[in-house]
């Protein structure tokens, strides 16, 4: 694993898009496996700027989201499909065709989970996929004890990420309970993945996440098992690691190793 630690979020998400757009100038039709949240804000804000001002393009580009709330419709304004569209989608040059995120209202999940799948290995697989990570340590809404095998299937959100999910919601009662969410095995076959993380409540699931055991209570634990993740943190996030100085030090002397 990659650790970066940012001053700032800005900074943080400006390192994520370099890596996407270095992504996209060596394959210019890669996969993407996208989050939402407010972490990647930055990050596409960035890439929206990119593609604006210096001709990222996305033209040939195929998108899948980690995830989306079960029961919201694709235009309701705390959608994933509705976040996607508004930050990212419709200020870049991608084809609508090429753009996946799960249903939140099929009228048969298990098939639609099965397909999902079926089409990321289609698309020949996610080339670099973006996370999140939540208070209590999830990946995507791969909630505590969530398999590390796990494939894409709808899950029950844990009453944390339900209380975080809160203040997008008008009411308690309007947050979903249940979400179609791809799996930390999903998850895991990226050929490369950067994990975004901001603010000083991250910071214990971060630690966790990076300097505790592989556990399913902590499933961002898992991506110690993949062989190309970066975490890329603010200062914030990384407050709790343990190695933070060798972290550190390992960037400070990269770019003179042989
Ligand atoms: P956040 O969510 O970016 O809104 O903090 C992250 C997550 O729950 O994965």
């Amino acid at each position: 694993m990659e650790i970066i630690v940012k001053e700032t979020v800005e900074e943080m998400s400006k390192c994520a898009a370099r890596v996407v757009a270095r992504t996209l100038n060596a394959k210019p039709n890669a996969v993407l496996g996208l989050a939402t949240g407010s972490t990647p804000l930055g990050l596409y804000k960035e890439l929206v700027r990119m593609h604006k001002e210096e001709g990222l393009d996305f033209s040939q580009v195929t998108t899948f989201n980690l995830d989306e709330y079960v029961g919201l419709t694709q235009n309701h304004p705390q959608s994933y499909h509705y976040f996607m569209h508004e930050n990212l989608f419709k200020h870049i040059n991608i084809p609508k065709q090429n753009i996946y995120i799960p249903s939140g209202t099929t009228d048969n999940y298990a098939a639609f989970c099965q397909w999902y799948e079926q089409r990321i290995m289609e698309c020949g697989g996610i080339d670099l996929q973006i996370l999140g990570i939540g208070s209590d340590g999830h990946i995507a809404f791969n909630e505590p004890t969530s398999s590390l095998g796990s494939r894409t299937r709808i899950k029950t959100l844990a009453k944390q990420t339900i209380e975080d999910n809160a203040r997008f919601f008008d009411a308690m009662e309007q947050v979903p309970i249940y979400a179609i969410t791809m799996g930390v095995g999903t998850i895991l076959e990226a050929e490369k993945i950067i994990l975004l993380a901001n603010g000083v409540k991250k910071a214990a699931a971060v630690a966790a996440a990076i300097e505790g055991p592989v556990t399913s209570m902590i499933t961002a634990s898992a991506l110690q098992l993949h062989r190309d993740t970066m975490f890329i943190i603010d200062r914030e996030a990384a407050s709790n690691l343990k190695m933070l100085e060798y972290y550190e030090w390992i960037q400070a002397k990269m770019p003179n190793a042989p």
